[in-house]
């Protein structure tokens, strides 16, 4: 087991893009941020020193962290924000996940540019399930406003409306040369014939799935969530913020220049999105196309929701991956994942529909952070801070994805509830997604954790039958799955990594909406027992 120590400053950085200049919070000055490579099982220490103006926070996306979730970084659910001025080493700890993951803020919506990839290689003396590749590169999809990320977030909160939508997708930081003023600083991935190259990818953008392909060229998908799948070869992926795929490319073309390109799923949502579409080049060193013009990527449509499902429904597990499969369960949930609405409070402009503000909820819970962080509160038995007894159920069974509701439904209770799993629990849940105010799809991630996904379908799920038909055998392993529009996803996972976990859906707007709870995993005994005592420079609240 190795162990490294990294000092991270947190701090702004000026950044042109689109023919403008703005300082952006970034980490070290970098944009997308510095890679943090690690082997599987190795320990290591990352020191944030906040050199910023405002309080943050930094989450390892996707590392279990076995017991360890002082160190998770969720604000208000597993620690309070780093002060400007302050600093917190924090410790992760590498386990069972092999792959691409990723980094990035976890407070407020810095995390627009402070992220960056995580690559964990495979156990020395170990190697990949496929032939060790011939180069490596992250790929980082991402979002670019021209104004002030804070303002956006500001303004989006006093409005209750719709967040602006951001001016440009990037790729490694990169408009491209779709967008003016771009091409010059457009990323090139300079490749060499016959060889095989592996990207990968994370879609860091705040709000948007992705669609993502390279011209003339399949990827070969070998990994999800940075776990192994079964490798397919597919023209394009789908790619929702949080998630991450690791994919092989084989330069068996005409040495040329190929677009590679990405920009947004949207579900049914036709307004209130950016959708243009940001490019990168795949450049063969022996011979760069003699000026011809390089052909453009098949990318499916924004609302083609059979494209995106399609490409999530082929992927399954590697054996390594299946062994630990829930096959009887010992908790059930189903929770709904909805947008809702509440009535218009005097200060606020409320432009959200019929004069409403926008909110979301987990069944009909919208979740409110808490003023002290939840781990603290279990620990130290801080009354006043949260509550447990998140429903297992939604309030009422019916017809979710009519276009009709009850108005019990339409305005969710605010609240800071948290579900307790007892250790050793195998869990299921079902998120139901309804069309309550908007039809859109839901990437929902769970820290600490991975699960299985074990179904997803159209429609409402259906208690007796849909079980019938999930794969118990080679479902994929994530940390985040996509919940379509219009229906349901199944997974289940063993809750065996005693902590407090966020689970949220990793748009930012319908985090900011409040469609997150949280899950503590408890055994019974005094949480010190269980748990390691927090780090001496725990940022305080
Ligand atoms: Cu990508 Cu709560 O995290
Ligand atoms: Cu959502």
């Amino acid at each position: 087991q190795a162990s490294a120590d990294y000092n991270w400053v947190v701090k702004e950085s000026t950044y042109t893009r689109l023919c403008s200049t703005k300082s952006i919070l970034t980490v070290n000055g970098k944009f997308p941020g510095p890679v943090l490579r690690a082997y599987a099982g190795d320990i290591v220490y990352v020191n944030v020193h906040n050199r910023g103006r405002y309080n943050i926070t930094i989450h390892w996306h996707g590392v279990k962290q076995p017991r360890n979730p002082w160190s998770d970084g969720p604000e208000y659910i597993t620690q309070c924000g780093i002060q400007p001025g302050g600093s917190f080493r924090q410790k992760i700890i590498f386990s069972v996940e092999e792959g691409t993951l990723w980094w990035h803020a976890h407070s407020d919506w810095s995390r627009a540019t402070v992220h960056g990839a995580i690559i964990v290689y495979p156990k020395p003396g170990t190697s990949y399930p496929f032939p060790k590749p011939y180069a490596e590169v992250p790929i980082i999809l991402g979002e670019w406003w021209k104004s002030d990320v804070m303002e956006v977030l500001d303004e989006f909160v006093r409005t209750g409306g719709t967040p602006n939508v951001s001016d440009a997708y990037t790729i490694n930081g990169q408009p491209g040369d779709l967008y003016p003023c771009s091409k010059s600083e457009t990323f090139k991935l300079s490749v060499d014939q016959n060889k095989t190259h592996l990207l990968r990818i994370v879609n860091a953008a705040m709000n948007s799935i992705l669609f993502f392909s390279v011209a003339n060229h399949n990827l070969t998908v070998v990994a999800a969530d940075a776990a192994y799948t079964a490798p397919i070869s597919t023209p394009y992926i789908t790619i929702s913020p949080g998630q991450t795929i690791d994919a092989l490319l084989f330069t068996d073309q005409q040495p040329g220049r190929y677009y590679m390109a990405a920009r947004a799923y949207q579900g049914n949502l036709a307004i209130g999105f950016d959708n243009t579409t940001t490019t990168s080049i795949v450049e063969y060193k022996d011979g760069n196309g003699n000026g011809k013009t390089a052909p453009f990527p098949y990318l499916p449509y924004y609302n083609n929701t059979n494209a995106a499902f399609g490409f999530f429904n082929r992927l399954k597990s590697l054996a390594i991956n299946q062994t630990d499969v829930v096959k009887t369960t010992t908790t059930r949930m189903v929770s709904t994942v909805s947008v809702n609405t509440f009535p218009c409070l005097g200060n606020q402009t409320c432009e959200g529909p019929n004069g409403t503000r926008l909110a979301a909820s987990m069944n009909n819970i919208s979740f409110v952070d808490p003023r002290v962080d939840i781990l603290q509160a279990y620990y130290y038995y801080i009354n006043g801070v949260y509550k447990e007894g998140f429903p297992d159920f939604p309030p009422l069974i019916f017809n979710f994805t009519a276009e009709d509701f009850p108005l019990i439904l339409e305005i969710p209770e605010r609240d800071t509830k948290v579900k307790v799993l007892e250790y050793g629990s195998d869990v299921e849940i079902v998120f139901q997604n309804t069309n309550l105010v908007a039809g859109i799809d839901h990437p929902m991630h769970l820290h600490g954790h991975s699960f299985h996904i074990v179904g997803t379908g159209f429609g409402n799920f259906d208690v007796k039958k849909d079980p019938l038909s999930f794969n118990l055998v080679d479902p994929p392993l994530r940390n985040t799955v996509t919940v379509p529009l219009s229906g349901w996803a199944a997974v289940r996972f063993k809750a065996r990594n005693p902590g407090v976990w966020y689970l949220h859906c990793h748009l930012e707007r319908h985090l900011t909406w409040g469609m997150d709870t949280v899950f503590i995993v408890k055994n019974g005994k005094h949480p010190n027992e269980t748990l390691p005592p927090p780090p001496p420079d725990m940022p305080p609240c």
